[in-house]
């Protein structure tokens, strides 16, 4: 196995007292949703993947599966893909293993510590591939590694609908990074969820397991234990709402009673119903995605989907 050669770009993970004041202490309360994955917060929303009222993970693993050939011959030899967050997962490896030859495996994510586990594993897994981990905030620009092997095509690959965290202008944002990295021959594999019942959405985000519900609350627990704060876990309970009009879930925590919470000396007071905004997961439609794609020089170039439609695996490449 060749050792792993680490670009480091580790950012500022960010002032999490600050965030977590500041956001608490707007009108309407918000919290960023990037400290929902702390290392519980990581392994309980692997557990939200396993929840079988969360359609999204088995449906694109279904659908690269069902059509990995198909991704390959797109593809062609001698790949170097490059994905933005950490890529320990099952997708990840289906697809190094359907792809032809490929020349490199690039994997960005913020954690050092995560990224270096994951690089570890893929490496382990992979001895022929060429591994160069990129420690860096993925919405932020940094260079692709130079593999030292013969390299055909950059594919940038963003699996998981991890785009609808961000809100539209955000996606655009990301997508035209993505669209600068990949260079001209380059395209994106990216995983999108769609538009659908909203019965089938508001069960996916609020999993009769209470994963979900669990994975938001986990925010609270935080930060107690980070910011000497004293949230009662109890006081608070999770809703994953479906705002039709922005088209996304909204994930908040709603507050049970009047109370009032200290965190690090500083007071803050709740009503009973109101909430706090965690996180965001928007939905598109096909034609919506390619619209949006459209405005930052991106044209898609195949779309697979499950039979219901519940879920989209889109190749993007620069317009012509
Ligand atoms: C990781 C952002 C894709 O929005 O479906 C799942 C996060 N939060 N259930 C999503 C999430 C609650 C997930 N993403």
């Amino acid at each position: 196995m060749e050792p792993i050669r680490l670009v480091d770009l580790e950012p500022d993970l960010g002032d999490f007292r600050a965030d977590v004041i500041a956001g608490l202490s707007k009108e309407r309360k918000t919290l960023p949703c990037k400290y929902l994955y702390d290392e519980l917060g990581s392994k309980i929303f692997d557990a939200i993947c396993e929840a079988p009222d969360y359609y999204p993970t088995r449906t694109e693993l279904r659908i690269m599966r069902d059509n990995m050939r198909e991704i390959a011959e797109l593809v062609g030899p001698q790949a170097v893909i490059i994905e933005p967050g950490s890529g320990s997962g099952l997708k990840t490896q289906v697809l190094l293993e359907g792809l032809e030859e490929p020349a490199a495996y690039v994997p960005v994510e913020i954690s050092r510590e995560h990224l270096i586990n994951s690089a570890n594993q893929i490496a382990a897994e992979h001895p022929e591939l060429e591994v160069l981990p990129v420690c860096a905030d993925f919405t932020q620009p940094y260079d692709a590694p130079e593999p030292t092997r013969e390299w055909r095509r950059r594919l940038v690959y963003f699996p998981g609908s991890t785009i609808g965290n961000f809100f539209r202008s955000g996606a655009a944002d990301f997508l035209g990074k993505a669209r600068k990295l990949m260079g001209e021959n380059g395209a994106i594999l990216i995983g999108v969820d769609l538009k659908k019942d909203p019965k089938l959405l508001k069960a996916a985000y609020n999993d009769s397991g209470g994963v979900t519900a669990d994975f938001n609350l986990n925010y609270l627990r935080r930060i107690n234990n980070e910011l000497d704060a004293d949230f009662d876990l109890d006081a608070f309970h999770h809703e994953g709402r479906h705002n039709e009009e922005e088209g996304r879930i909204e994930m908040h925590l709603v507050s049970d009673r009047d109370q009032s919470v200290t965190i690090g000396g500083e007071r803050f007071e709740f009503r009973k119903g109101e909430s706090i905004w965690t996180e965001s997961s928007h939905k598109y439609t096909l034609e919506g995605f390619a619209e949006l794609a459209s405005g930052v020089g991106l044209e898609v170039e195949l779309v697979w989907t499950d039979e219901r439609r519940m879920f989209s695996l889109q190749y993007l490449v620069a317009k012509a």
